[in-house]
């Protein structure tokens, strides 16, 4: 297994590269330009939540952890809340029959049934494979079988495919034709089995594929290196999403990357941030932590209906930045409700100020709003301009309605 998960290391590393060549806020060089959407699936209307394996896990991941994790996400509420998807990652991988169809390996065993274990709970399984020989952590990849594994992954019951480039870098070389072909080419095999599966390509956000990834049949894809559960990561690879939203919407989202909220690294605020910025862009939640042992700030975070429901807005409108002052960034997202959300984000190492009149965030609230704290849970009614100081990496979420309208819908901001 040490020898096994070697190339995961080296996965990290290339995913690091980038990051030591040009920083993670440097625009990109070579811009493809757009290319045409395959028709939808249907699915991914809204950013996919769930759980993913990799952040916690890695390639200890078992189908025994699957289960738990499945009954957790059910008995925290974390189904109830949204987060359907239970997703495994790489090293889950086995050999070939004679004829050619994967199979899981011991770690596994039987994969429907471990579809069945998971439908049986309301909820929906995921899956990881490459384009390449092998998987980025050098396990079985679907090159050469991919309608094959389709097929097979359709036949246990899979809803998600994640499809990592990375273990094809050996076999092809990173270039645009290359990804475009070989992403396409899963794209049509999941297609063909007539299962819907959710379509996520993962890699770092190579050649603009915002531009093209529609144009795989994909439903979301990775715009950055992996994160890893430390500020600087986490905040760069969020905030940078900022200058590609344009590019995201329901049925196809740019995906900074999976949460680390929960995983240690970072305090209570710094996983606020991560779960206000992720569901104001918007992105795919997808939790990467062990939900069997979550303590009670993990919860709140994760569990936050209020936030969730940002992120899950039907109309799937990007949010913008409106203001910059100092360390403090002004995040602005309009709901289809007429409401406004209001992220205000401290990226800097000390407490810091804010001010800000409400008719910077839109002309309706020129005499003030009803403001509903989506973290502190408290609803109250603001004249303009509002002050505050936000934490060091904290953030301030709010929900602005005109006060004429909070007069009409006193109920939903109760
Ligand atoms: C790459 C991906 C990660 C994870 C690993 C698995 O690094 O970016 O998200 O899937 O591969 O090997």
């Amino acid at each position: 297994m040490t020898l096994r998960l070697l190339p995961a290391l080296l996965c990290g590393l290339f995913a690091l590269m980038p990051l030591v060549a040009t920083a993670v806020d440097a625009p990109h060089a070579a811009s493809p330009a757009p290319v045409p959407a395959v028709p939808g699936n249907g699915l991914a209307l809204r950013p996919p939540m769930g759980w993913n394996s990799w952040n916690h896990f890695a390639g200890r991941i078992t189908a025994k952890d699957v289960r738990a994790m499945a009954d957790a996400m059910v008995s925290s509420g974390m189904r109830d809340a949204g987060y359907v998807y239970v997703n495994i990652d790489d090293t889950w991988e086995g050999t070939r029959t004679a004829a050619g169809e994967i199979r899981a390996n011991d770690k596994f065993g039987d994969m429907k049934a471990l579809a069945d274990y998971v439908h049986a709970r309301g909820l929906k399984l995921g899956i990881y494979s490459s384009p390449g020989a092998t998987t980025c952590a050098g396990f079985l990849g679907s090159h050469g079988h991919e309608d094959s594994d389709a097929r097979t992954f359709a036949t246990w019951g899979v809803d998600f495919l994640k499809y990592d480039y990375c273990g094809a870098r050996d076999l092809y070389p990173v270039t645009l034709e290359n990804q475009q072909a070989l992403f396409r080419r899963m794209g049509a095999a999941l297609r063909k089995t007539g299962r819907p599966m959710v379509y996520s390509l993962s890699q770092s956000g190579d050649f603009d594929i915002w531009r093209w990834g529609p144009g795989t049949g994909a439903n979301m894809w990775r715009t950055t290196p992996d994160i890893s559960d430390d500020w600087t990561s986490m905040s760069q690879r969020g905030f940078r999403q900022l200058d590609l939203t344009v590019w995201s919407g329901p049925g196809h989202w740019n995906d900074p990357d999976m949460l680390e909220i929960g995983n240690g690294g970072m305090t209570p605020d710094e996983y606020r941030t991560q779960m206000s910025l992720w569901s104001l862009l918007p992105a795919p939640l997808l939790a990467g932590n062990d939900l069997t042992s979550m303590d009670a700030a993990t919860r709140d975070i994760l569990l936050n209906r209020e936030v969730i429901a940002v992120d899950q807005d039907p109309a799937g409108k990007p949010a913008r930045r409106i203001e910059k002052q100092g360390d403090v960034e002004v995040l602005v997202r309009d709901m289809s409700d007429g409401s406004v959300v209001v992220g205000l984000f401290n990226r800097g190492d000390r407490p810091a100020p804010v001010s800000i009149p409400w008719q910077r965030v839109h002309a309706r609230f020129g005499s003030g709003a009803h403001v509903r704290d989506l973290w502190a849970h408290t609803s109250r009614t603001e004249t303009s301009p509002f002050h505050a100081v936000i934490a060091r990496h904290g953030v301030i979420l709010l929900r602005l309605t005109p006060m004429a309208a909070a007069r009409i819908l006193p109920s939903r901001h109760a």
